[in-house]
């Protein structure tokens, strides 16, 4: 067997391994892109409808949201914007699995080249999101890296970030740190062991709070991140939306500890890409 990469070139691999990311414009059709937002707008009305129909209770609110959040690693969910009007954040997290349009985008051959060429012996399809970043409404996201979210040991995740409509500075694309990756995981987010989470120090060093560049891509475009990436996004205060699409993909061998917050259940694991 060769050791030539399958699907990025060997100077792509080069300045994966030294930033940290690596932007792959165009990567989807924009009839892909616009099946994928169209599905995803099919969910969110139909979540949104249920949703309305529940009786919800105000008196324990926190605990029913907890579960809605921790019960989600198998299903598909819809999240809303915390602040201001009833609009949704974001589905989750198990699209890619539970979607035939997601399922056929998220296991496509070129992505599971892609895995192979950075690394990924056993892949493993862990999470997926769909992220609307609503005109005027999406919120920030803070900085963070997502090994704190979908830690293994060693280290794996990898970010698979699917520009679902041209990201810009003026809609709040990604923005990262390059290089940033070679730096250690500074804190990890897990379940409390009584129905909540909590973040653990794991490193008593901030994440930086400069030195972030804009990733600003054209619609279809792929972002791969690797785990131990700082990276944030701005507050959308355009007249644009910026839908995203995340697929979090994780190495199979590695060890996946029962206190992340992403469960599934053991009927249901999550699988590679075929
Ligand atoms: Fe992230």
């Amino acid at each position: 067997m060769s050791d030539a990469p399958n699907f990025l070139s060997v100077a792509q691999l080069a300045a994966w391994k030294r930033d940290g990311f690596l932007v792959l414009e165009n990567f989807a059709h924009a009839a892909t892109c616009a099946r994928l937002r169209t599905r995803a707008a099919e969910w969110t009305d139909r979540l949104k409808a249920e949703q309305d129909q529940a009786v919800f209770t105000t008196h324990d609110q926190a605990k029913t949201s907890n579960a809605y959040f921790l019960e989600s690693g198998d299903k598909i969910r819809i999240f809303m914007e915390e602040h201001g009007p009833r609009v949704p954040n974001k589905l989750g997290h198990a699209l890619h699995d539970l979607d035939p349009v997601f399922a056929e985008f998220s296991r496509q051959p070129a992505l599971a080249a892609i895995a192979r060429d950075i690394g990924l012996r056993t892949p493993h399809l862990m999470q997926s999101m769909y992220i609307f970043k609503h005109p005027r409404q999406g919120g920030e996201v803070a900085a963070h890296q997502d090994s704190a979210f979908l830690y293994t040991e060693p280290l794996s995740v990898v970010g698979f970030w699917f520009a679902m409509q041209a990201a810009t500075i003026d809609n709040a694309c990604l923005w990262a740190v390059p290089g940033g990756h070679h730096a250690p995981l500074r804190r990890r987010f897990h379940r409390d062991g009584q129905g909540g989470t909590t973040f653990e120090q794991r490193d008593p060093r901030p994440l930086p709070t400069e030195g972030y560049i804009p990733l600003e891509v054209p619609e279809g475009s792929l972002i791969l991140l690797h785990g131990q990436l700082p990276h944030k996004s701005e507050a959308n205060r355009s007249a644009h939306p910026r839908e995203a699409y995340t697929l979090h993909i994780v190495e199979g061998e590695a060890v996946y500890p029962a206190d992340n917050w992403l469960q599934r259940r053991p009927d249901f694991p999550a699988t590679g890409f075929s």
